[in-house]
């Protein structure tokens, strides 16, 4: 796809058909985005988990509030923050802002080549940050910033208005 077409057509997706996305393809997507994304001090301070199992997918519908088109697409990726990573090096701005900053940045590169290869993506931010991390058997010094559902999309929603140029850019 067009690059530009890649960036206009992505829209936050709800709803998916029940259609297989090949494991290979959800690791190249991930892959890819694991390999380019920039980091501060390239710390790569993240962890991705992924899974097709819906026993798995659920528990994380039951997380997000029940969100539940997160249960209908075919792949569903945790993307996490490791805080500690950039303290390392960067202290309290590198766990606070680098490692948050850096797994948003990964989390757009995988919506984004996911979009690239015709796949919906959603991100989903609002879950119990807890019980997500019960699900996963996520260590201590791992934070879940998002939950991504990547599938067929099974609706093509209208792009939600944006603030006018005006109020949000301005050339100095
Ligand atoms: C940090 C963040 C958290 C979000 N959390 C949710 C969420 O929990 N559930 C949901 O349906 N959409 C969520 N969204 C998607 C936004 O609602 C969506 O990006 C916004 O309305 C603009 O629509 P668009 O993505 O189609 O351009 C989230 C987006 C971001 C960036």
């Amino acid at each position: 796809m067009e690059f530009m077409e890649v960036i206009r057509s992505r829209r936050s997706v709800r709803k998916y058909l029940q259609e297989q996305i090949p494991r290979e393809r959800i690791e190249e997507i991930l892959s890819l985005a694991l390999d380019n994304t920039p980091s501060a001090g390239n710390r790569q301070p993240w962890m991705v988990y992924v899974t097709d199992d819906m026993e798995i997918k659920k528990a994380l519908v039951r997380c997000a509030y029940g969100q539940k088109f997160i249960g209908e697409a075919a792949w569903v990726a945790v993307v996490c923050a490791l805080p500690a990573e950039s303290a390392g090096r960067y202290g309290e701005r590198g766990a606070t802002l680098y490692a948050i900053q850096d797994t948003a940045s990964l989390i757009t590169h995988i919506m984004l080549i996911a979009r690239n290869f015709g796949y919906d993506t959603c991100w989903v931010g609002a879950f119990n940050e807890d019980e997500a991390k019960k699900v996963l058997k996520l260590p201590p010094d791992q934070r879940p910033v998002a939950i991504i559902p990547i599938g067929v999309g099974g609706e093509k929603p209208t792009k939600p208005p944006r603030k006018r140029k005006e109020d949000v850019l301005k050339f100095l």
